[in-house]
């Protein structure tokens, strides 16, 4: 089915940026005939299947954290064929806390989530991109610098930035753009798993944005082809000092 039109994926779909982005997709791009939803909760991904405005729907209900997960993605991108326009990687998820003070899985998962699934999807959906094909990625503006009690989670959204930015010149010639996506808080389910061990810092609870126009502005920035999303002066202010001022002196802040 997948050959008859233009195909946009999206992982993390079952809840907060990943399903807002395929709402605002199916209502903003006309040329985008048919979804792929991935996310765990299907129950979550037949809900949003509703807001799709009548198009096309493949619920894929797959841990992305597991090879299976990227197996059956992988298979079914072979036996489909479809021509990718537009391809998100927001499944992702992130948890407060020092890391001694952690569950090893709880660590070793940020990980496997956020750089191994992200890469292994980006990877095996690269063939079926089209020309003028969008790859947008959810990274962070915990990216722009390391963060002690959140190291992990910093450490796995700078990989997101750090890959994106070079596939984004790997695949320049091939016309498709990379857009790493770097937003501050965002109010969506994320901190329901972030606050397992530790609460959020008021400073992030004060400064959360809507997810909507967090995703907005994604989407307007990977039709203009840029490379990184910054949503809101605070984050853009936040990445100019990250990029200026010593590490070291910002960490004594974050801490
Ligand atoms: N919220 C923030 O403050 C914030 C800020 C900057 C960047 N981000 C990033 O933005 C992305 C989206 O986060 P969000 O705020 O929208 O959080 P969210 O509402 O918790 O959404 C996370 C999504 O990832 C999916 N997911 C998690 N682990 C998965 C796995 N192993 N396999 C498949 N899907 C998986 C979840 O679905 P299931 O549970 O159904 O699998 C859910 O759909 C993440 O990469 C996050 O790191 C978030």
């Amino acid at each position: 089915m997948g050959k008859k039109g233009n195909v946009a994926i999206i992982t993390g779909a079952s809840s907060g940026m990943g399903r807002e982005f395929a709402v605002q997709i199916a209502q903003n791009y006309p040329s985008i005939h048919e979804f792929w939803i991935v996310a765990r909760r299907r129950e979550r991904l037949e809900e949003l299947q509703e807001k799709l405005l009548g198009r096309r729907v493949k619920i894929l209900a797959l841990d992305l954290s597991r090879q299976e997960g990227i197996d059956t993605l992988e298979k079914a991108l072979a036996e489909e064929q479809p021509r990718v326009r537009i391809l998100v990687n927001a499944a992702g998820f992130g948890i407060i806390g020092k890391i001694g003070k952690m569950k090893e899985e709880d660590c070793t998962g940020m990980v496997d989530t956020n750089c191994r699934a992200l890469t292994a999807v980006t990877h095996i959906t690269l063939p079926y991109m089209t020309e003028q094909g969008q790859i947008i990625q959810m990274a962070s503006s915990a990216a722009f610098m390391p963060q002690p009690g959140f190291a992990v989670y910093a450490a796995s959204k700078s990989y997101v930035l750090s890959f994106s930015r070079a596939l984004g010149r790997e695949l320049a010639g091939r016309g498709i753009t990379v857009t790493a996506v770097c937003p501050g808080p965002v109010k969506t389910e994320f901190f329901d798993i972030a606050e397992t061990y530790e609460a959020v810092k008021l400073y992030k609870k004060l400064t959360m944005a809507r997810a909507d126009r967090v995703v907005y502005q994604a989407l307007v920035d990977a039709k203009h082809g840029r490379s990184v999303s910054v949503y809101g002066s605070l984050m853009k202010g936040f990445r100019i000092l990250a990029k200026f001022l010593p590490v070291d002196f910002l960490m004594l802040f974050v801490k």
